[in-house]
């Protein structure tokens, strides 16, 4: 019997900026008691980008999207949907997705962003799935932004050495095909009970801006360090089976991961539990640091652009962040 060809969701350009300034663990030796040492055995890092004054959220995914869209041969204006995950959204409101549309001309989307942190761009990726499996849109533009400079306490050594600045985009192309291709399949969950183990604690909705919660750091990320690490190994490991699990497929299958970049220890980890060896696992923790809703995105495009994702790979995302959210996607690239 002949198969009837349905709508896949591929993944048709990517694209990714980065701010021009570089903080290395050098840099950061001469504003902390820290060392390139420490930084780079505890976690992998060795600098991060930082978004000048005059770049935010919207302005780098502007950049990166203009790469996506030119990657993918689609014009703004054939846009149906833009999604932006972000957790340093330049306002309240409007959303940066609006920011963004207006920047790239892309008329007819509608526009909104998703705050899931580091699982971001999973939770973009899912919904873009839905939306094109289902016939809805034909064109999703998927964003993850971040200006996390601008929410660390530069006197916490124990968060501002992990994280840095920057934006990475893909655009979904809904295509009618017999053979498998594109998102195979995406897994998202999450844990408010595990609310306070990762977070910005000062409530600007509950509060509105307090001078304490300025005094005491609130509008900043605070951290239980050792209790997100093994929550990020458990859960993506967890999920990264389930994702395999549900398509058939084994470790061996796979070839490449783009894990969550938060530390290359937890990637070791989550790797080793999976039996994945470490070559076929895309890391560049270590020129970027951890830039949350990011990090998966711009692993992507640089795996794309060097050329080591080909077409027809079968490529396994996993990640987590603070929510608790975490999730998976296969991809048939
Ligand atoms: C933050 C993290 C790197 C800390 O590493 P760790 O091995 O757990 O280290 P600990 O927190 O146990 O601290 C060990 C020691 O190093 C010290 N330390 C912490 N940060 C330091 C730094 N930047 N430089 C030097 N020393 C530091 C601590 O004060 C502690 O000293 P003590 O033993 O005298 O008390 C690690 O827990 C981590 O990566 N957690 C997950 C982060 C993450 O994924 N976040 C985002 C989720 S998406």
């Amino acid at each position: 019997m002949n198969k009837l060809p349905s709508i896949k969701a591929v993944v048709a350009g990517t694209g990714a900026y980065l701010p021009e300034k570089v903080l290395s663990n050098f840099d950061l030796e001469k504003m902390l008691d820290t060392s390139d040492t420490w930084i780079r055995t505890r976690t992998g890092i060795q600098e991060r980008r930082i978004a000048a004054k005059d770049e935010c959220s919207s302005t780098m995914a502007a950049e990166a999207a203009k790469m996506a869209l030119e990657c993918a041969n689609t014009e703004a204006q054939d846009i149906d949907l833009i999604i932006v995950a972000t957790s340093t959204p330049d306002v309240i409101f409007p959303s940066t997705a609006c920011f963004v549309q207006k920047e790239i001309g892309a008329g007819k989307a509608a526009a909104y962003d998703v705050s899931a942190v580091c699982s971001g761009f999973i939770y973009a990726m899912s919904i873009a799935e839905q939306y094109i499996k289902s016939g809805r849109y034909k064109n999703i533009l998927i964003i993850g932004s971040e200006v996390n400079s601008r929410i660390l306490d530069w006197t916490d050594r124990t968060t501002c050495i992990l994280f840095g600045d920057g934006a990475g985009a893909a655009v979904l192309k809904g295509v009618e095909a017999e053979r498998e291709c594109g998102v195979l399949s995406s897994h998202i969950y999450s844990d408010g009970n595990q609310s306070h183990i990762i977070s910005v604690p000062g409530g600007i909705g509950k509060t509105s801006v307090t001078h304490e919660a300025i005094d005491e750091k609130q509008y900043c990320i605070k951290m239980v360090g050792n209790t997100t690490f093994k929550m990020a190994v458990k859960k993506m490991v967890e999920v990264a089976k389930e994702a395999l699990e549900f398509n058939g497929l084994s470790p061996e299958d796979i070839d490449w991961m783009v894990p969550h970049q938060a530390n290359k220890r937890i990637i070791d980890s989550v790797a080793e539990r999976l039996d994945f060896p470490e070559e076929k696992t895309f890391i560049n923790i270590h020129k970027y640091g951890n830039t949350s809703g990011a990090a998966i995105p711009i692993a992507l495009h640089e795996a794309n652009s060097s050329g080591k994702m080909k077409a027809g790979d079968l490529v396994l995302i996993t990640g987590l962040g603070a929510g608790l959210t975490w999730g998976a996607v296969v991809i048939r690239w």
